[in-house]
């Protein structure tokens, strides 16, 4: 085999995982993104080209294959235990009296946070990862070894071959990413998640791993179950050493020397925790000693040796003052409860979304009432129940109005859907929230653009919509609000520098119904220009992977409104690129067809000759006009005549447009 070509494949593995580890576990990346996704690129393209030398452990494999029809079961060789629970102070003296009275000595504590996560057990062997499963019953849970794949943080190879490693973890979704996949959700009309435990366990209990790669979930790992080769004494020396090995483990742990140091770091937690970035609903306290927890041994359901220390819940009451709508970029209106200011989870609630009609029937909620509210993954405010006992009878039955508050438009439900929405078509919060989203990160990522700059953009009459934002000059800006000299220029800078996002993240960032940023990627690379995007019809649309009739309806939809095509002819004018940047980058970079040569013959079923021979090219392939025995492949369409029959007799391979199309996709 090539030596060379397997060696610096296994470099950029390794590049990758350093990089990988310092990013996602350390927090520290090293390099910058570009440079990042060159690598990766550069990676995947060696891979496809050499798909003998493609390995489980490697950076490209973490997004596998095709959904699975259900989850395997997983019997785990060392059950995975619960917690006996201790609420407040005397609970954890008295837990730490029975162990001195077994072990009868001196006994060091770990205390560390417990994660709102979904519990998993990981096998490694030979230092690779093998399988990753959940808790259920303890004794019996699911293999989903592809979902996990696609969590970062989580090593597929160690740095050390360790014979054999059983660790147990949580994996989570961290408030911002909660706070985002809902936000994406209310605008969609579809329900919500209660909290980020019940986020994370929807997403892992995903048949298809591509759901549980688009929700960027995280793990920690805080046991070590089992191993061969790697010997240690205590709980904190094997965090040491699985953080050695690549592992991410929860660095706000504290080792304690009495019960009294225990429960002050316990309670400093109980506000500190509103700073974290991921959600915990207490502490846990291990025994130190491995000696010292065999011998205090189990109960049935949970260890001795462990206790979880739970915070005291975060709820308060509060009164419903006011209720009022606010309008979406999709027109989806949401009723949101103005409420008496309340201290909650570190900070003052006086909102909370009530989601939709239904949600305020279900709950009987009324203005005037008294009510407790929480922060649904510490982030999002929400009603928990209203207080009817203390009704007097001044409550207000709520209705969400029949017309938009904004625009005077009516406003519907659709048969099947539990939003409202707003008709009107040139809504001024609708065009506001549309700019917002435009600019958002995923999207144009204009630094320094938040609501309140467009808000008062829009108000001083300087933009109407997104392509007004190019044509903003300095002087403009410098008479708005907080905006100086400087941020006026930096911001001008910004503007200008999301002409080049590219292809996708401006298709993104139009907002098209249904077109999120996966679906934005794969028809950016499949047309690779909005103009052949905007002729292509139904069926070309329908035929990517991944894009189903009900996307492909809301594109063609798009398109085919005068005001849609207005906005992009200006955006182009304004120099706004249209093209696909990633598939230049493929020509530099990726060339998914690298040194394949290919002959296009028949009539195809969406694409014409030209624009297959083109798509090819972009991707690095080769065009030839006639077969011969140097031809890769023949793409083949209806009424194929000789050059189908020489392919045949030559042996080549011979692929329809949709496998065309697959080679593509990775
Ligand atoms: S130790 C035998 N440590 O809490 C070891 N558990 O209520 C038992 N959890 O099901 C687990 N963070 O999913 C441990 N730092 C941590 C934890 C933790 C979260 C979860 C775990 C367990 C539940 C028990």
């Amino acid at each position: 085999m090539n030596k060379t070509i397997a060696n610096e494949i296994e470099d950029l593995r390794e590049k990758i995982r350093k990089y990988d580890y310092n990013y996602y576990v350390l927090d520290t990346p090293l390099v910058s993104d570009q440079e990042y996704d060159q690598l990766m690129n550069k990676l995947e393209s060696l891979e496809q080209a050499n798909p003998q030398l493609i390995t489980a452990d490697s950076p490209t494999q973490r997004v596998g294959g095709t959904p699975l029809a259900k989850f395997n079961p997983v019997i785990h060789q060392v059950p995975l235990l619960s917690l006996a629970n201790a609420f407040g102070e005397q609970d954890l003296k008295d837990w730490h009296r029975r162990i001195v009275s077994a072990v009868g000595e001196k006994v060091e504590y770990v205390v560390e946070p417990k994660i709102d996560g979904l519990s998993i057990a990981l096998t490694y062997e030979m230092g690779n990862f093998a399988i990753g499963a959940t808790r259920g019953d303890g004794e019996v849970g699911e293999d989903i070894t592809l979902n996990l794949k696609t969590i970062n943080n989580l090593p597929l190879k160690l740095t050390a071959p360790i014979p054999k490693l059983i660790v147990r973890g949580e994996a989570y979704l961290p408030k911002e990413e909660f706070a985002r996949i809902n936000s994406e959700k209310e605008e969609l009309g579809e329900p919500l998640f209660a909290n980020p435990r019940n986020a994370a366990a929807g997403s892992l209990r995903q048949l298809d791993p591509k759901v549980a790669a688009a929700r960027r979930l995280r793990i920690f790992v805080y046991a070590l179950l089992d191993q061969e080769g790697m010997p240690v004494d205590s709980h904190e020396e094997s965090l040491v050493e699985l953080a050695k090995l690549g592992f991410p483990v929860n660095k706000e742990r504290k080792l304690c020397q009495s019960i009294e140091e225990v429960a002050a770091y316990c309670a400093q937690w109980i506000d500190k925790r509103h700073q974290l970035p991921f959600e915990i609903d207490g502490m846990v306290v291990k025994v130190n000693s491995l000696a010292q927890q065999q011998q205090l041994g189990y109960t049935a359901k949970s260890p001795r040796w462990a206790v979880a220390f739970k915070f005291p819940a975060d709820q308060g009451e509060s009164t419903i003052e006011d209720i009022f709508v606010r309008v979406g970029r999709t027109g989806v209106v949401t009723p949101t409860a103005v409420l008496t200011p309340v201290q909650l989870a570190g900070t003052t609630v006086s909102r909370a979304t009530l989601h939709n009609q239904d949600f305020i029937n279900e709950k009987d909620i009324k203005i005037g009432d008294k009510v407790i509210v929480q922060k649904a993954g510490d982030i999002i405010p929400e009603v928990v129940r209203v207080l009817t006992e203390k009704r007097d009878g001044s409550e207000r039955p709520y209705q969400i109005p029949a017309v938009c508050p904004e625009c005077g438009s009516p406003v519907g439900r659709q048969e099947g859907e539990a939003a409202f929405r707003c008709t009107g078509a040139t809504c001024p919060a609708q065009a506001r929230e549309g700019i917002i989203h435009f600019v958002s990160r995923n999207a144009m990522d204009i630094e320094g653009l938040g609501p309140q700059v467009v808000a008062q953009l829009i108000d001083g009459g300087l933009i109407k919509d997104a392509a007004d934002l190019y044509q903003l000059t300095t002087q403009q800006l410098v008479g708005l609000e907080r905006m100086g000299a400087k941020s006026s220029e930096n911001l001008v800078n910004a503007i200008g520098r999301s002409k080049s996002r590219g292809l996708s993240q401006l298709l993104f960032a139009l907002g098209i119904r249904h077109v999120g940023a996966g679906a934005a990627k794969a028809l950016a690379k499949r047309f690779t220009s909005m103009d052949k995007l905007m002729t292509a019809d139904f069926d070309e649309i329908e035929s990517i992977p991944d894009i189903g009739p009900k996307i492909a309806a809301s594109i063609k939809a798009f398109f085919e409104n005068n005001n849609n095509v207005d906005l992009i002819t200006r955006l182009k004018a304004s120099g706004v690129g249209m093209e696909e940047t990633i598939a230049k980058d493929y020509e530099a970079n990726v060339q998914l067809l690298r040194n394949k040569t290919f002959v296009v013959t028949g009539t195809l079923p969406t694409l014409s000759r030209k624009e297959a021979s083109d798509l090819i090219e972009v991707n690095g392939g080769k065009v030839a006009s006639s077969v011969s025995k140097n031809t890769d492949y023949l793409l083949a369409g209806e009424k194929a005549g000789s050059k189908l029959t020489k392919a045949q007799e030559l042996g080549i391979n011979i692929i329809t447009e949709k496998e065309l199309f697959s080679l593509l996709e990775n």
